[in-house]
Formats: C-alpha cells, sequence, structure tokens
C-alpha cells in the first residue's frame, strides 16, 4: 500500500505537525507500506521530502521546519488517477506512481480544518482522519461549543467576539465577560496548541490578550476557567461510520505553570507529566467515555479524535475535541492507545486500514 505522508503546512503548528510526522515515519510498517513523504512549507508549496524521521524530529531548541528544496507535488488532475507526480528543482517532472491513501498528519488552519480534506475529497483520493465537516467543526471552537451545547455535552461558559466587535465597543463586549467570572481563557477560534491562548486574572488585562487571540484568527472566545483536573481519551472509528472506540483516559498533571500551554506541551520537559491511565473509578471512566463518543459523534467525526476534558470530580466538561491530535509516540493520543491494548505502530495501520475501508 503505498502512503502519501503529507505533513508542515501553514498553520501556526507547522513544527509539531513535521514532529507528528517523524514519528509516523519511524514507526510505520515498512513491509506493508511505501511512503511518500509530501512537506507543505510555511508559505504553502507541496515539496518532495527525504523519508528521513531524524529530520523532522522534535527538537525545542531548532523546531523543525519544512525547507522549500525547490521540488513541487502535482496532485492528480481529475478524479481517474491516483498518479502524483512531481517537479523537481530544474522544473523536470517525474511520476510519483499510484497512491493509495494519503495521510494528512496536519495540524490546525488549512489542514485539520477541512480545506485539504476537501481538496483530496475534490481530486477522488481516500485519505486517513474526519471528512470536510468535522474536520472544520473540529477548528473552530466557538462552532465546535454550539454543536456540542446543542447535544447537551457540557461545555465551560463562553462568549465569541469578532476583531471588528471587539474593536467597535470593547466596554460592551468587557461587561458581558464579566458575566463569565475571573479567571477567563481568551483563545483564537481557529488554532491548537495553545497558541494565542492567555489566562486573564483581571478583566483590565482583557484588551492584551484578545489582541493575542485576535492576531491567529478573526474571531476569539473568552471562557469561564473550569476548575478541575485535565483529562482526554482517544477515539477512533471507520470512516464510514463503523463503531466509535474510546480509549482508557490519559491525565495531564501540571507542575507550576499557569496552564498547559505550548511551553508546557513542547518546550519545558518538566512542566507536565502525561499520566495514563488516568487514576479514575470505573463509573468515571465510563461516563466520560460515553461523552467523549457522544461528542466525537455530534460533530460527525470519523476517523480519529482526541477529547479533552476538564473533570470537577462531579461533571465531565468538554474543552475541545482534536480532529488531528499530536501523534508522536509520546503524545497523548498514542499513549491513550497504549494504555489500551494497541501499539504505537499497531495504531498508525489501524489509521490507515480505517482509511482505505
Ligand atoms: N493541536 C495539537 C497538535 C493537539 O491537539 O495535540
Ligand atoms: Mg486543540
Amino acid at each position: 500500500t503505498r502512503v502519501a505522508l503529507l505533513f508542515g503546512g501553514r498553520s501556526s503548528e507547522h513544527e509539531i505537525s513535521c514532529s507528528t510526522a517523524s514519528g509516523v515515519l519511524s514507526a510505520i510498517d515498512r513491509d506493508k507500506y511505501e511512503v511518500v513523504p509530501i512537506g507543505i512549507t510555511k508559505t504553502g508549496a507541496y515539496t518532495l521530502q527525504p523519508d528521513d524521521a531524524a529530520v523532522f524530529a522534535m527538537n525545542p531548541e531548532a523546531m523543525p521546519t519544512v525547507a522549500d528544496n525547490g521540488t513541487r507535488v502535482l496532485w492528480p488532475d481529475s478524479t481517474a488517477t491516483r498518479e502524483l507526480a512531481y517537479l523537481d528543482a530544474s522544473g523536470h517532472r517525474h511520476s510519483l506512481g499510484d497512491i493509495d491513501i494519503v495521510f494528512p498528519i496536519l495540524h490546525g488552519p488549512w489542514g485539520e480544518d477541512g480545506t485539504v480534506q476537501g481538496m483530496l475529497e475534490l481530486v477522488g483520493l481516500p485519505y486517513v482522519g474526519n471528512g470536510v465537516l468535522a474536520s472544520s467543526l473540529g477548528m473552530d471552537k466557538h462552532f465546535t461549543k454550539t454543536v456540542l451545547e446543542g447535544a447537551g455535552v457540557a461545555v465551560a461558559p463562553w462568549i465569541t467576539v469578532s476583531r471588528r466587535e471587539w474593536a467597535d465597543d470593547p466596554e460592551l463586549w468587557t461587561r458581558r465577560a464579566h458575566g463569565l467570572g475571573l479567571p477567563v481563557f481568551v483563545k483564537p477560534a481557529r488554532a491548537g496548541s495553545s497558541v494565542g491562548v492567555t489566562k486573564v486574572d483581571g478583566f483590565a488585562d482583557l484588551d492584551a490578550a484578545l489582541q493575542v487571540a485576535l492576531a491567529e484568527d478573526s474571531r476569539a472566545l473568552v471562557e469561564s476557567a473550569v476548575v478541575g483536573r485535565e483529562v482526554e481519551c482517544a477515539v477512533l472509528s471507520g470512516r464510514g461510520g463503523g463503531a466509535t472506540r474510546v480509549s482508557v483516559a490519559g491525565e495531564i498533571i501540571m507542575h507550576g505553570r499557569e496552564f498547559y500551554d505550548f511551553e508546557a506541551k513542547y518546550i519545558d520537559p518538566d512542566a507536565a507529566e502525561l499520566v495514563c491511565p488516568a487514576s479514575l473509578a470505573p463509573g468515571e471512566l465510563a461516563e466520560m467515555q460515553r461523552i467523549a463518543a457522544r461528542a466525537f459523534e455530534a460533530i460527525g467525526g470519523s476517523g480519529l479524535a482526541r477529547v479533552d476534558f476538564f473533570f470537577t470530580g462531579t461533571e465531565f466538561v468538554v474543552n475541545e475535541l482534536n480532529t488531528m491530535p499530536g501523534f508522536t509516540p509520546i503524545s497523548m493520543y498514542p499513549k491513550c492507545w497504549q494504555a489500551s491494548g494497541m501499539s504505537y505502530p499497531e495504531l498508525i495501520d489501524e489509521l490507515i486500514q480505517l482509511g482505505l475501508e
């Protein structure tokens, strides 16, 4: 089976996607799969990259990126063919042969948000993971919460404000934010890895936080902070709509930092600990798994997702769904499956097979 691995991309999570790709390149079953690594540069060029996990491995001091080597990958020009080709740096065309499936291991806008999925639908290439709608919904925190609320899933109270609304009447929006209590979290509607997220302890700091969030997207959320444990679980299902399988829970234990921000996620190895399985009573785990499946189905999910919660001790509040979660061997998504009996290479195999269904 020939797999085109798509990674990098135009979003602020470019580097995280590269490190995820490195994990997949190092663990994918080479007897079963032939990999065509396609790196998307930060400016959106599709380039043919070396099949070398080391080049894209996470290094907090020099984050991995896709370098523009001058090659250009060409997608099929109709649904009648699955042949990929590329132009070398001198502009000469070469075939890359037929592709069986694309694995878009991209995080953030222009990758995790349904845009790439839509392109693959148009050219008729099968792909791993969520379709257009679930990807778009999952990427946008305002619309995720709206849909979850409608499905009876608990979410933290919030308001959404656009760049223009904030500029026109900050006093009105500050008054509305008062109703959420303190602290609040300010987040871009569409971003990931906590990029652009600020914890606000006083409303005097709201403007600065909104400027940071609104630099990432034209809309931002102001959200009540939920006091509780940060727990997550992993979901798998068939692309064609098979049963939703939910892993055991993992927990993020913070050491010292204010919240699980970008630094704690990727830079400072001592800031956070991922514990899996999390210590939960059997009834609590079952409740969390039930809500995870409900949330995933509410957004029309297929393939995979990581569902992130706050557990207050009595209630599971969904923070968000990630339709292409971080996916290195030490990321929470694979860890949750490892603790549920599926190894990292087996999980990669499972995702590709589900995408081929
Ligand atoms: N957005 C990052 C990659 C995650 O959810 O794991
Ligand atoms: Mg996220």
